[in-house]
């Protein structure tokens, strides 16, 4: 069983990176073989309105087979059983790097059919995990339900765990930053982020499970 991990974050060992670190971790403790790729590690485009994915007959019929650094990691989504997506909220929405991968990743399944929603024929358990300034859950209430309904369509039951306020400089006098309180930042990530971390784990522990439950 292989469960891929998706950092979206520009940053490779910050919050979101170590969320999803934590899920694969749980998912590899359930028996998965676990993979990480940190977007910022690939050059690509969004989708470029090819439809190379929607033309009858073709190979490239039902998935993106744009050909760039991401196909191969497109590829390895579609061959998962479980999917854990990471990243920071941007702007009320998820970052551009990721929003680039789900356009193609759900362009390319997409079937303008009345018949079916997608060419997808796998269920998977998705896992997504925001990160956010934000200091608690039901401030991106349209992002997430979005995704929610979007995933669950395409690939199977889907679920977001998010972790708030998180720490967003090493050193909050360096930079112009004045409406954070520095303490309550440094005392979250010491006492809150840990049990976000642990939280993230069982997400990926369950995920494991469930595609363990899915494929029997
Ligand atoms: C360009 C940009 C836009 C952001 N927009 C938001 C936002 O809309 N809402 C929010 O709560 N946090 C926002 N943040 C803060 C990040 O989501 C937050 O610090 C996140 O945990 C960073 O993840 P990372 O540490 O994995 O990079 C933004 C940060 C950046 C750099």
């Amino acid at each position: 069983m292989r469960v891929i991990g998706i950092n979206g974050s520009p940053r490779r060992e910050w919050n979101t990176a170590q969320m999803v670190e934590h899920a694969l971790r749980g998912a590899a403790d359930a028996g998965a073989e676990t993979k990480l790729y940190h977007l910022r590690d690939f050059s690509f485009k969004g989708c470029v309105s090819c439809f190379a994915c929607l033309l009858l007959g073709a190979p490239t019929h039902g998935r993106c087979s744009y050909n760039d650094a991401l196909k191969p990691v497109l590829d390895d989504i579609l061959a998962a059983d479980a999917l854990i997506l990471g990243s920071p909220v941007y702007f009320g929405d998820v970052t551009a790097g990721m929003r680039a991968l789900l356009e193609r990743l759900w362009f390319g399944g997409l079937a303008y059919d009345p018949a079916h929603f997608t060419r997808y024929e796998r269920r998977i358990p998705v896992k997504v995990i925001l990160t956010t300034n934000a200091p608690a859950e039901g401030f991106h209430t349209s992002l997430n339900k979005g995704i929610v309904a979007t995933m669950s369509r395409f690939f199977g039951p889907t679920e977001i765990i998010e972790a708030n306020d998180t720490l967003q400089f090493d050193d909050y006098a360096r930079y112009d930053a004045a409406m954070f309180d520095v303490e309550a930042k440094k005392r979250g990530r010491a006492e809150r982020f840990p049990k976000d971390l642990e939280r993230a784990y069982e997400t990926g522990k369950r995920a494991a499970a469930e595609a363990t439950e899915q494929a029997s």
